[in-house]
């Protein structure tokens, strides 16, 4: 009997060896190599290239282009992260913690693109038929041209696309689904890329819109090989606190729209409704009564700018290190932001614990958010409390400056909306007014912590 060989296979890059690595050379992740068993037999040869060989290079100017075919989803808020609706044949790949609702939206979507007259395929590889139509039925999904296709094989997925001839294909998920000509066991990171390939092919080849769900692992990456992500044309990312009801969708990838949209649905009884005032849900939770370490941000997400609540909390610690956590923003930029506020504040933290939270669930990495988290920590240390009617925004500088930040008048036209009095903003930007809005431009940290004290 032919003897099978095995590689080690890192799970977050894709690296190979023919032995166990703790430590990746590559991605420099540790324990992250796995066993792959391989076929001796050498797989067909179903690469994209394969297929594509006979392509000749063409000058620049004689290249045609056809009109790129927009489909609207009839959910605008799921559109707008797309860049104005689905392009036909491309490939979206969207990921999330488990129960978070990807097939949810996903089979809403597929409702509505049925409902346009597309033919849908929807391969569901993780629940049966019957689970499927349960959700189908609270979400109202039942329309004529939607076929629900329970199926792991991927040979057999290509089959029915070859048979039913659909416009959209959704695949739930890409881990749960396998290539025969591949040994290794479905989820593992050669299984992905080759399935993911061959799901490529197909879309380019026929036209066919693949709506592709993806894991996440626990630290949040999507799981699979890097890969991936640089294969299909989109990619979503769904945030959001599994225990609220609020979902955020983030596009991290278009090639066909801005990155960084984001939509925002609530999780009702009937499946994902859209949110049209997000600002309202975010900061409707708020107490009323103005409490020390908490700041109201503006951060600029994608098109539309959000107010989000920054919450901090500093005490005196009883541990012999002081614990540091943080809750929606980069560990490290909070580290960077406390070694600012004692070496330019004079703020003696070494001897506190701070926790950071962004309210919501929402996940901030705009650098523009710097100075209401400094600003919600230095209250906090200093029990006084931030003016409830003002916003800040700001990004911080190593020395303690402020640096300016885009589409400043956006920001502040969206805080006017929400009924916000003041606006503490870089001194660079000093020159955008607002009629509704005092901004009040400020050059240094320190500036910044006198002017947003309240009352003023
Ligand atoms: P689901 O789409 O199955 O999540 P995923 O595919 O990302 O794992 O959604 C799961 C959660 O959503 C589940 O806990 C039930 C909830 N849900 C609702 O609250 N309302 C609904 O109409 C539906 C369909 C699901
Ligand atoms: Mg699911």
């Amino acid at each position: 009997m032919a003897k099978l060989k095995s590689k080690w296979v890192c799970q977050s890059c894709g690296y190979e060896t023919a032995g166990y690595l703790g430590k990746c050379p590559e991605c420099g992740g540790w324990g992250t190599f796995t066993e792959e068993v391989q076929s001796s037999l050498k797989p067909q040869n179903i690469s994209p290239q394969g297929i594509l060989n006979d392509v000749q290079p063409s000058l620049i100017s004689d290249i045609h282009i056809g009109e790129e075919v927009r489909v609207s989803t009839n959910i605008s808020e799921f559109d707008r992260i797309l860049g104005g609706g689905l392009v036909q044949g491309s490939i979206v790949l969207i990921a999330g913690d488990p129960g978070i609702g990807k097939s949810t939206i996903l089979l809403q979507t597929s409702g509505e693109l049925a409902k346009k007259g597309q033919k849908i395929l929807y391969v569901t590889a993780e629940e049966s038929a019957g689970q499927l139509k349960l959700r189908a039925n609270r979400l109202g999904v039942n329309e004529n041209n939607l076929y629900i296709y329970p199926q792991t094989n991927l040979e057999s997925i290509r089959e029915q696309i070859d048979k039913i001839q659909p416009d959209t294909v959704v695949v739930d998920s890409i881990q749960a689904i396998y290539s025969q000509t591949i040994t290794s066991s479905s989820g593992s990171v050669s299984q992905i890329r080759e399935c993911c390939n061959i799901l490529m092919q197909i879309a380019k080849t026929k036209n066919i819109t693949m709506l592709i769900i993806g894991h996440v692992t626990k630290d949040g990456n999507i799981a699979g090989p890097k890969v991936l992500e640089h294969m299909v044309d989109t990619v979503i990312s769904f945030e959001g606190d599994k225990y609220k009801s609020y979902r955020i969708l983030r596009s991290m990838k278009n090639r066909f729209g801005n990155t960084a949209e984001v939509g925002i649905f609530e999780m009702s009884a009937n499946g994902l409704v859209e949110v049209l005032n997000p600002n309202q849900l975010f900061l409707n939770e708020r107490s009323q009564e103005a409490i020390p370490g908490s700041a109201i941000i503006v951060t600029n997400e994608g098109t539309r700018p959000l107010l989000v609540e920054i919450q901090a909390l500093v005490g005196a610690t009883p541990y012999p290190s002081p614990r540091r956590v943080s809750n929606g923003i980069d560990y490290s930029r909070l580290l960077q932001i406390l070694a600012v506020l004692e070496k330019r504040v004079g703020l003696n933290l070494s001897k506190q614990d701070v926790y950071v939270n962004v309210m919501g669930g929402i996940e901030v990495d705009e650098p523009s958010a710097d100075l209401g988290i400094a600003l919600a920590i230095a209250t906090c240390a200093r029990d006084v409390v931030v003016d409830p009617q003002t916003v800040i925004i700001g990004e911080i500088g190593l020395s303690g400056e402020i640096h300016p930040v885009n589409n400043l008048e956006k920001r502040l036209n969206e805080a006017s909306v929400s009924g916000f009095k003041k606006a503490i903003i870089p001194y660079a930007n000093r020159d955008v007014q607002h009629e509704k809005i005092k901004t009040v431009p400020v050059k240094r940290l320190m500036d910044a912590i006198s002017a947003c004290i309240s009352p003023q």
